[in-house]
């Protein structure tokens, strides 16, 4: 099918290059004429594993052109939105872009045009569009407006795309569904090679759901804040756990083994960050809101999900007791691993609290560096985890990248000046960790007790 996409950002080009891949002929559009050019000179404007090999093959081919919006609007049948919706100051999403888009296929498209909703509104914006639409259109426009929201994550957007647990489609005519079900047969059938993996062996079921409008657009912002939710109550029990003199890893297994509940998001930490489940999250609130629902539940999820931040650095705090001059190696800067986005991380509130004490941030991570220099100047950029290492009284590491894993401890007891590490994310090896020096600190475990108790078990 002739598809076009306007917007090429994180979910337009991902969404661009994964249709292009599946077959369609693609004509991706943005209001930035430098990204365009840079896109068509093969640089990409971000990192995402797998993407630019995707979309360096499609354009290649020319399955993917870059074109202007004139031209996607008036060449292609099926029109995605995946414009940016920011949030305003009060929380709302900030709809002008998609307004704007729709006013514009409104003006130049005539015929028949099927345009799907995918960034990330407020419940009713497909009724609002196509009011808006009828409001507008001057050449004998017919169209459909569709909702399909996106579950792509940021470091697996490719898989996620290709084997998605469901596609939602919130439609209100059968042309539009028998449309939509066209452009996603391949991945609906299995019937497309997995651009990932050349011996994929998933075969999950996908789901198609067809819902109205208005239920599509919240499944969206539900999912989010759902597992916002999941993880701030994981982090709360992880709290508790460190009171309490209990270790989280094995209270989040046992709660995980629930197959209600299941493993996923169960992981604790420093908080989520990242530019869709903070202002999700305090969109949903605001929506909620606007229908005379007080949805204190997830106000109470951004409250605790706030105070992370503050609660690693107190117990950085009390260990250093005054950072003046100290130097602390950071391991992560992205919001998680396997992107370069630093969009609300939490790193860089940690840095930034961090330096208002006095403390030298060494920071390195293996794609965000120059983003989070950009950002916080203070920084020392290091080009490895050791070279990070070299001369600090402490070793954080935030985002749960797998280099950091594979970190050589004994290399790094010759590096530091203090054999401390606080593990944001729960993912080194404690064991192996204090077998080398270290002091290590975990979230949600009674710090050394819990090291002890898993080694006497595994004697
Ligand atoms: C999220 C959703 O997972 C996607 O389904 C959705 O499409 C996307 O938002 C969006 O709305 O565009 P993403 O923000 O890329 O995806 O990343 P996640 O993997 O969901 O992680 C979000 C944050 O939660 C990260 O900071 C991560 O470190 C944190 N997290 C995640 C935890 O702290 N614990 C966990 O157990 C899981």
């Amino acid at each position: 099918m002739e598809i076009s996409v306007i917007g090429a950002g994180y979910v337009g080009l991902t969404t661009a290059a994964c249709l292009a891949e599946l077959g369609h002929e693609v004509r991706c559009t943005d209001n930035d004429a430098e990204k365009l050019n840079m896109l068509r000179a093969g640089h990409m404007p971000f990192f995402e594993p797998h993407l630019d090999e995707i979309v360096k093959r499609n354009f290649a081919s020319g399955k993917l052109q870059y074109v202007a919006s004139e031209e996607a609007i008036l060449q292609s049948q099926a029109i995605f939105i995946c414009v940016g919706t920011p949030p305003l100051a009060n929380g709302e999403a900030d709809l002008s872009a998609i307004e704007a888009v729709a006013r514009n296929i409104a003006h130049l498209a005539h015929g028949y045009r099927l345009i799907i909703e995918k960034s990330t509104v407020p419940v009713q914006t497909a009724r609002r569009l196509k009011q808006h639409l009828g409001t507008y259109l001057s050449n004998g426009l017919d169209y459909d407006v569709v909702s399909n929201p996106e579950f792509l994550r940021e470091g697996s957007a490719i898989g996620d795309f290709f084997h998605p647990d469901r596609i939602v489609v919130g439609a209100d005519s059968r042309r539009a569904i028998a449309l939509m079900k066209q452009i996603y047969q391949p991945i609906v059938e299995k019937s497309f090679r997995c651009p990932v993996h050349s011996k994929c062996k998933n075969d999950a079921t996908v789901s198609f759901l067809v819902t109205d409008t208005n239920s599509a657009e919240l499944v969206k912002h539900a999912s989010n804040s759902f597992l916002a939710m999941k993880i701030s109550f994981i982090n709360m029990v992880s709290d508790l756990c460190e009171a309490a003199g209990a270790d989280i890893e094995k209270v989040a297994e046992g709660i995980g083994l629930d197959r209600r509940i299941g493993p996923a998001f169960l992981q604790p930490g420093i908080g989520f960050g990242g530019f869709c489940f903070p202002k999700d999250l305090q969109a949903f609130v605001r929506i909620a809101e606007t229908f005379g629902c007080d949805f204190a539940l997830l106000k109470d999820v951004e409250n605790i999900n706030r105070a992370r931040v503050q609660r690693f650095v107190a117990k950085v705090k009390k260990e250093l007791w005054i950072l003046r001059g100290k130097k602390i190696a950071v391991w992560g800067l992205a919001f998680k691993p396997n992107t370069d986005d630093i969009r609300f991380a939490p790193s860089l509130e940690i840095i930034r609290s961090l330096i208002e004490s006095g403390a030298r941030i060494r920071a390195y991570d293996p794609q965000a560096i120059e983003r989070a220099k950009k950002e916080i100047p203070e920084i020392v950029a290091c080009d490895s985890l050791y070279q990070a290492a070299e001369g600090a009284e402490a070793i954080l590491l935030l985002t749960e990248w797998g280099e950091f894993m594979e970190a050589d401890w004994a290399r790094l007891a010759t590096l530091v000046d203090r054999p401390l590490v606080f593990d944001g994310r729960n993912c080194l090896n404690p064991q192996e960790v204090t077998a080398k020096g270290f002091q290590y600190f975990g979230v949600g475990t009674a710090s050394m007790a819990a090291v002890e108790f898993s080694q006497t078990a595994a004697d």
